[in-house]
């Protein structure tokens, strides 16, 4: 793969100037993070802009500011049709547009996609490979190594952005080039990688905040109940504070996480859990090693989680400053946002709980009009389907959008397992009404027109059904 990012490498050195386009995710503000130091250092002039969708307008507005070479970091693979006249190279691990690639031109990641000479991809796709080997950080790391092999160093940030994407979630672990740059960035000294419990908080949380958050897996008795929480772990003999100061998980001994990591397997089994809940406990969990510890920045889920706060808050640059180092007025700025993110994902949660769930028959849902962000309803649906102590059915939730009305829709993993797939789920119905989606088989989401949110509803809970009886649609 770093073989064919020379081609991208070669084409930006040559520019006088490169116009840089990043998604205003996780990935894409990491990326495009990574774009910039790694233009910068090989002092290739450049700017950089976020952008909530690329689409054809934007696509004509770029058209005009006409950069000798655009770069789009984690977008573009499905505009590729819009990109005519653009001199353009991309780093995407979406599905590129559906128009036919030749398979004599599937061999390589990068290839010249539609306009032979003049829109350069790299794309995990094109070499038969899924979105989740590599994020749009990772893709444009690859370009990065190949500008200079010194770039290794921006591995750290790469990862954090693989983990923002929530590369690691499915199989509690990275996987596909995604290791390749883990291992450059633990060669680097940049990066370490351990088998811990994979909570969210290691470096920052108190260690019964911790426990009570948790919600990958849910822990039965235990999420959503912090006095429950230190009775556990005073009853495991732990100590939770050292003074005043509340202990985090970063700062136990391997005795004692052992210790905790035990009894609470031991906890989940006797409560009902499965193994397959069970072990999610457990994964592999990645630390930024020249990060202070006690910050979110040492922690790649931390750091991931500190981006999309940023992201889903219209503050994309806030971010990409902290990517880029500032670890003073941008950081500051990047906890303040963090902070009222929770405090909005805390009173969407009490307003669902006040107006409750409605139900079809086999779907269940809420519509938040303006109370929920259409950036946060996605986070909002996941936590209410497991609190809802119905997890037997998926969630479905509406929210008012600037281009209509967003839809998130959640599954509970078991009934992924018996071959529920939301995204097949949401492009079809969102086609239906003229509106687009797509996503992961547990997580999709989509943009329909305002009023169509009833019919919807309906023609998700009839696929939903007859996904799960295995007819018409399924798979
Ligand atoms: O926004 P939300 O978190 O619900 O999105 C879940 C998944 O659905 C994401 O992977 C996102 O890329 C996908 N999605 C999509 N089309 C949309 C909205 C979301 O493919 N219009
Ligand atoms: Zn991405």
């Amino acid at each position: 793969m770093e073989a064919e990012a020379r081609q991208i490498a070669e084409r930006l050195r040559s520019a006088d100037r490169v116009g840089v386009y990043c998604h205003i995710d996780a990935d894409g503000i990491t990326g495009g993070a990574i774009a910039s130091e790694a233009l910068s250092r090989a002092g290739i002039a450049h700017d950089v802009a976020f952008l909530k969708k690329l689409d054809d307008a934007s696509i004509q507005v770029i058209r005009r500011e006409a950069p000798p070479v655009a770069w789009f970091v984690d977008f573009g693979a499905g505009q590729l049709h819009h990109m005519e006249g653009l001199d353009a190279v991309i780093t995407d691990h979406h599905v590129p547009t559906n128009r036919d690639i030749p398979m004599e031109r599937r061999r390589d990641l990068v290839r010249f996609a539609e306009d032979e000479d003049r829109v350069l991809m790299l794309n995990p796709h094109m070499e038969g490979e899924g979105s989740d080997v590599v994020s749009g950080a990772g893709l444009a790391y690859a370009v990065a190594k190949a500008l200079d092999a010194g770039n290794r160093d921006l591995a750290a940030v790469a990862i954090v952005g693989a983990v923002g994407d929530v590369q690691d979630q499915e199989f509690r672990r990275l996987r596909g080039f995604n290791r390749t740059i883990l291992q450059d960035g633990i060669e680097a000294g940049v990066l370490q990688a351990h088998t811990d419990l994979r909570l969210f908080g290691r470096e920052t949380r108190p260690i019964h905040k911790m426990l009570e958050y948790s919600n990958d897996p849910w822990i039965p008795k235990l999420s959503g109940n912090g006095e429950a929480c230190i009775a556990f772990l005073l009853e495991v003999g732990i100590d939770l504070k050292v003074e005043e100061t509340w202990r985090t998980w970063s700062e136990l001994d391997p005795g004692e996480k052992r210790r905790i990591v035990s009894e609470l397997v031991t906890h989940m089994l006797s409560r009902g859990c499965g193994w397959r809940e069970v072990v999610r406990l457990v994964g592999e969990v990645y630390t930024l090693v020249k990060e202070p510890v006690g910050s979110p920045t040492r922690d790649a889920k931390e750091f991931g989680t500190l981006i999309n706060a940023c992201g889903r808050y219209e503050a994309a640059e806030v971010a990409y400053r902290v990517c880029r180092g500032d670890r003073g007025e941008a950081l500051e700025e990047a906890f303040r946002l963090l902070a009222g993110h929770r405090e909005h994902l805390v009173s969407s949660l009490d307003w669902i709980e006040q107006v409750g769930l409605s139900r079809l028959d086999a779907i269940q849902y809420f519509h938040a009009e303006d109370k929920i962000r259409d950036t946060v309803v996605g986070i909002a649906a996941g936590i209410a389907l497991q609190a809802s102590g119905n997890r037997r059915m998926p969630i479905l939730a509406f929210a008012f959008a600037p281009d209509g009305v967003k839809v998130s829709a959640r599954a509970p993993r078991e009934l992924v397992a018996r071959g529920l797939d939301l995204a097949a789920i949401m492009r079809e119905a969102s086609k239906r009404f003229g509106g687009e989606g797509g996503g992961h088989h547990g997580a999709a989401g989509a943009t329909i027109p305002r009023g169509t949110e009833q019919e919807f509803a309906k023609a998700v809970d009839r696929l939903v059904k007859s996904q799960l009886a295995g007819g018409p649609g399924s798979g």
